[in-house]
Formats: C-alpha cells, structure tokens, sequence
C-alpha cells in the first residue's frame, strides 16, 4: 500500500472540514500513519455546486457505487446524512472490506448495532466519534477512558443548535426563527432542523452514549423527548430573574437495572458550570462508581470541530490498518437488555 485513499461519501459542511484537514495537516498525519492520505473519490448530490474548498473534478462523483465498489478506496468517510439509503451504503461498503467512519448519528442511534455486527462480520471498522457533541472525544473516553468503572449517570448539553439559539435569547434578547436561521447558516443545524429543535437530535446523541457508558442496548423509543420550540424569551427571561439558565438537558440513569433518559429543557441553576456553557459549546458530565463526576467541554458543531473527530477516527482506522486488528469501536460488545419500561 503506497497511500491510504479516501471515499468520502458527502462534501457539505463536515465533508469540507475533512478535506481542508486532510490538506492542512497532511505532515502531521502522515507522521502518526506512515502513509499519505489521499481524497481519492468524493459523493456529492449536484456535481455543480461551488465549494468551499477545490477537489480534482475527475475525482467528484454523484454515484455513490462509483467509490463503494473502487477497489483502491481503502476507508469510506459517511458525512451525508439520511438513515434507510445511507445505511445500505455503508452495509455494502463494509461488505466490501472498507473500513467505515461516520458522523451519522441518526443512523447510529437506530442502526449501530447492525452496522457493528457486518464490521465484524468482514473484519473491518466504523468508528463514529463525531456523531455525538462534534468536537469533543466522548465516545472514545466513554469506551476506553472509563472501562474500568461502572458509569451511574451521564448529563449534558449535546445539541449545539439548541445551545446556540437559548444562550443567544438569554443574552441578547434575540427572536427563536432569527437565530435558528443563523445557526443553519453557520451550519451547526442538520438539514431539516426539527431535529435539533425538537430534542430528537439530542435523544440520538443520548442513546449513543447511554448504550456505550452503560454497556447494554439503550432504544431510541425509550428516550422521553421534549424541545426547544416552545421556549418564549419570557420563559427565558423568568428563569433568569430566579437565577436559573434554560438549558436543553440530556439525562440518563442508571439504578440497578433500571436506566431512564430524558431530554428536555431544563432550569440549571447560574452558578452550575453547565448554565455558563454558550454557543454552540457542548458539555457532558459523566460519572462512575468509582471516579465520581468528570465533565467533557467542547465545540458541538461546526466544520472544523466535527472534522477533527472525523479525521481523528481515521487515523485510528489507519493504526489499526496496519497493524492487521479491529479497534475501540466495533470491538464493543453490546448486550441487548430489556430496560425495566419495556415490561411496564
Ligand atoms: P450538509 O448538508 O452540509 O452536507 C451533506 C453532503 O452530502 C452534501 O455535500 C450533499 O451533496 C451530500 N449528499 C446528501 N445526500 C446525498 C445523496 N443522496 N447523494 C449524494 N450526495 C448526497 O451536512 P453536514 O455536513 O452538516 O452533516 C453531514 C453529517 O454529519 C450528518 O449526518 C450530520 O448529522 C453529521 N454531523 C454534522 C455536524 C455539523 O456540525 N454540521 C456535526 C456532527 C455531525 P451536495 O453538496 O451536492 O448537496
Ligand atoms: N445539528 C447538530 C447540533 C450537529 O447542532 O448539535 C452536531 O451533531
């Protein structure tokens, strides 16, 4: 293998952050693999859209076999977004001996079981670490940081969306619609926001992490889920004369068996540091039998944040390439287990 070549299945807002770091740190990166990375093949809807940064135009694509099946692509990178078609795309992209990552985490938090158990099947891998708080290596901390305890309750704030337009009403009075639009602009939105401001992006995010710090199969369906869309600056501003934030809050629990998730927006009182969390910042509180209380800060969203995550797991994948083994993230077992709302 002279150098590891690149699938990239989407070029929009994380499509262009791995590119541009790909491009930018190629020393760097090529130091920690030992072989250059190439963008070999790019998937995109309309051929003629401009871009934020140039590839070869023999190398953009707008079919998506054209470099599943490419046998000199070595690694797929899935930032499209979509579930049922994307889904098949990376099914069939393992089938074919590539190794996988993605930002998806609507397709990870209802399929990831699934998609983990063809990786192995063909002996490859699909890391994910973008797909939960952007910039911030959560799943991997979740994984392998805290393998050696028991994990009791994870809790924060994992939509960058949501944090973005509440602290922007909070501090500058601004409307709902006005700074969701600037959100989209700035693209820490998903294609069709709903998802952000509903909490269903939240909940996605929420059982990703529940299923991994709890180490057994959390469903979407039993994540209780409210949002942000009701949220009036009078709301916001009466919770700031109590001395409270509104924040929109992840919550799950475990007790014996009995694990519970929620998302909601949530009172915090202004002197917990997740109240001072702004922008479009994430914060996760994780903690363990053992450890106690951690917290994990970081950007949530954005091109470059989400792309670091991207191109960090590449690397890993590449590590792991050369060395013959399968790595952290299809290495974890997941253990389907009723939760205790299932027999209610
Ligand atoms: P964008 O909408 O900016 O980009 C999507 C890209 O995929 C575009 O280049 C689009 O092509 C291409 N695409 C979409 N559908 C198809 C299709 N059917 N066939 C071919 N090409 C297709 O999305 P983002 O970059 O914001 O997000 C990508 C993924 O990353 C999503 O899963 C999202 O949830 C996730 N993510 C995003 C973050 C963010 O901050 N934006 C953070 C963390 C995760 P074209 O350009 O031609 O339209
Ligand atoms: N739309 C998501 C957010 C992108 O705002 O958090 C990052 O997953």
């Amino acid at each position: 293998m002279e150098a590891v070549n690149i699938g990239l299945l989407g070029f929009g807002t994380v499509g262009t952050g791995v590119v541009r770091i790909v491009e930018n740190h190629q020393d760097d990166l090529r130091s920690q693999v030992g072989l250059p990375i190439r963008i070999a093949k790019v998937l995109v809807r309309d051929l003629d859209k401009p871009r934020g940064v140039s590839v070869a135009e023999d190398k953009l694509t707008d079919d998506p076999y054209a470099v599943i099946d490419d046998p000199s692509i070595h690694v797929i990178i899935e930032v499209m977004g979509g579930v049922a078609r994307t889904k098949q795309y990376l099914l069939d992209a393992l089938a074919r001996g590539k190794h996988v990552v993605t930002a998806n985490k609507d397709l990870m938090a209802l399929h990831g079981p699934e998609l983990m158990e063809q990786a192995r099947r063909y002996k490859c891998d699909i890391m994910y670490e973008a797909s939960v708080a952007g910039g911030i290596p959560i799943i991997r901390t979740l994984i392998d940081g805290f393998s050696s305890d028991r994990i009791t309750k994870i809790m924060g704030i994992v939509n960058g969306t949501t944090n973005y337009i509440l602290s922007k009403m909070t501090e500058e009075g601004a409307s709902y619609l006005d700074v969701l639009g600037e959100a989209k602009q700035l693209g820490y939105a998903e294609s069709d926001p709903t998802s952000d401001v509903e909490g269903m992006d939240a909940a996605r995010k929420m059982t990703i992490l529940s299923t991994l710090g709890f180490r057994t199969e959390v469903e979407l369906a039993d994540v209780s889920t409210r949002g942000i869309s009701s949220v009036t600056l009078e709301d916001i501003r009466y919770a700031k004369r109590l001395g409270y934030a509104l924040k929109l809050l992840g919550i799950a629990e475990r007790q014996d068996e009995h694990i519970s998730i929620t998302v909601e927006p949530t009172m915090v009182k202004h002197t917990h540091p997740l109240a001072s969390v702004g922008g479009v910042f994430n914060a996760v509180y994780v903690y363990g039998e053992a450890v106690g209380e951690t917290m994990f800060y970081g950007p949530g969203a954005g091109e470059l944040p989400t792309a670091t995550s991207v191109v960090a797991d590449l690397v890993a994948v590449v590590k792991n390439l050369r060395l013959g083994v399968n790595g952290l993230h299809s290495s974890t077992v997941y253990k389907p287990k009723k939760l205790k709302s299932d027999e209610q």
